[in-house]
């Protein structure tokens, strides 16, 4: 009998980082993965799409745990996932990211003896304000492997005196999705739908609690947002956190349909894709979205004053503007007067990282 493993998934980013591993390791055909799906996103346009679109089997546990703070999210994360390790030990539990799932699920798992390996380790943006800040340093400091996607991750586990020996680069899992699914994503109708093919446009997305949860920020990004489109169409899937606090506030009502800002519902991953890939500049928090616009080369104002993902900085086509209008502002003119870096290649982002995590995995674990 192959050893069973856990590939943990909650929230939409990491749907995108397992599906390239599950394929990696039914490939090698040495280890039975078993799909836990805790149901931290529920909504079809946040979860069940991409299920779809990226061919990731029906999970086969789930624990349908929803929405709720923080502490309650993560507890019941906690308490279903044990139950299920329990009944089902598996050889080890794989957990991908920094949202609360991958951190409830690895303190579950570390618990009962199971071994944990965590895809994206080493990422520091060090802002323990972030939710995402705590997730990453708690999952590292329990994970057996550590599974690293670009040199900060070495230079920042090295620094906390994890153990070189426990340590890997494998590169971008998230980028052997969009590898994959590129070809895909050019065949998208998503700019005629939109009304925006040959058109120049900026696409812009965030949903991180610093630049929603306060009705001043926001409105202040809203505003900047809507001058700015009308030199060049804003298109802005909005997360269903950023709706929620703008219905909240007001702003849901002011912005709506009344410019060149164009709100739309949370875009499946090939159409996302598709307005990263034939954007002129994408404005974003997310950290997924620093990394695509990086590897396709596209210009991108990240909407935060530091980000776990520097090389996107250092080597890539991301500038950090923080929330600050003036500064989003010069960067969108720099953007379209050319004053901006082209970008360079990225390290193992090639689209081939979950074969060396697969690899890896069974190395690990004397296969
Ligand atoms: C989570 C991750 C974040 C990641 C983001 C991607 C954590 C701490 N944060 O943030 O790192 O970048 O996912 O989307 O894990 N909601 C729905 N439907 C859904 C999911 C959420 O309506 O399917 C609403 C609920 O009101 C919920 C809120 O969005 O309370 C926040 O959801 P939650 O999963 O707690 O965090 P995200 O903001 O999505």
């Amino acid at each position: 009998m192959k050893p069973i493993i856990d590939l943990v998934a909650g929230a939409r980013p990491n749907f995108m980082k397992l599906a390239p591993v599950l394929r990696a390791v039914l490939k090698r055909n040495e280890l039975e993965p078993r799909i836990v799906h805790t149901g931290q996103h529920y909504d079809h346009g946040m979860n069940d799409v991409f299920f779809e679109e990226l061919g990731i089997p029906e999970p086969h546990v789930h624990l349908d745990v929803g929405s709720g703070s923080h502490g309650a999210q993560t507890a019941r994360i906690l308490e279903r996932y044990e139950s299920h390790v329990m009944k089902n030990p598996p050889a080890a539990s794989v957990v991908f990211g920094d949202v609360n799932s991958t951190v409830a699920c690895a303190l579950a798992a570390v618990k009962l003896g199971v071994p944990i390996v965590h895809v994206e380790a080493g990422l520091r943006s060090f802002d323990r304000t972030m939710p995402e800040e705590i997730n990453r340093l708690l999952t590292d400091a329990m994970a057996a492997l550590l599974l690293v996607s670009e040199p900060s991750g070495l230079v920042n586990l090295h620094r906390e005196g994890v153990e070189e020996g426990k340590v890997k680069f494998v590169g971008n899992v998230m980028i052997d999705t969009l590898v994959h699914e590129l070809p895909f994503a050019e065949k998208s109708s998503i700019l005629d739908r939109l009304n925006l093919a040959g058109r120049e446009y900026a696409l812009m997305t965030m949903h991180r609690p610093s630049n929603v949860d306060d009705p001043q920020i926001l409105k202040g990004l809203l505003e900047v947002t809507a001058e700015l489109a009308k030199k060049i169409p804003v298109v802005f899937p909005a997360h269903p956190r950023t709706r929620k606090a703008m219905e909240q506030s007001g702003l849901w009502n002011r912005f709506f349909g009344k410019s060149d800002l164009l709100f739309v519902e949370p875009v499946p991953y090939r159409d996302n894709l598709c307005l990263i890939g034939k954007a002129r500049l994408v404005l974003t928090d997310s950290g997924g979205m620093q990394e695509e616009t990086t590897f396709l080369k596209v210009p991108c104002l990240t909407l935060r004053v530091n980000t776990e993902r520097p090389v996107t900085v250092w080597k890539g086509t991301s500038r950090l503007v923080g929330n600050e209008p003036d500064q989003i502002r010069n960067a969108f003119e720099d953007v379209l007067a050319g004053r901006w870096p082209a970008g360079e290649d990225i390290e193992l982002w090639d689209g081939r990282a979950s074969d060396r995590v697969a690899k890896e995995l069974a190395v690990w674990m004397n296969i």
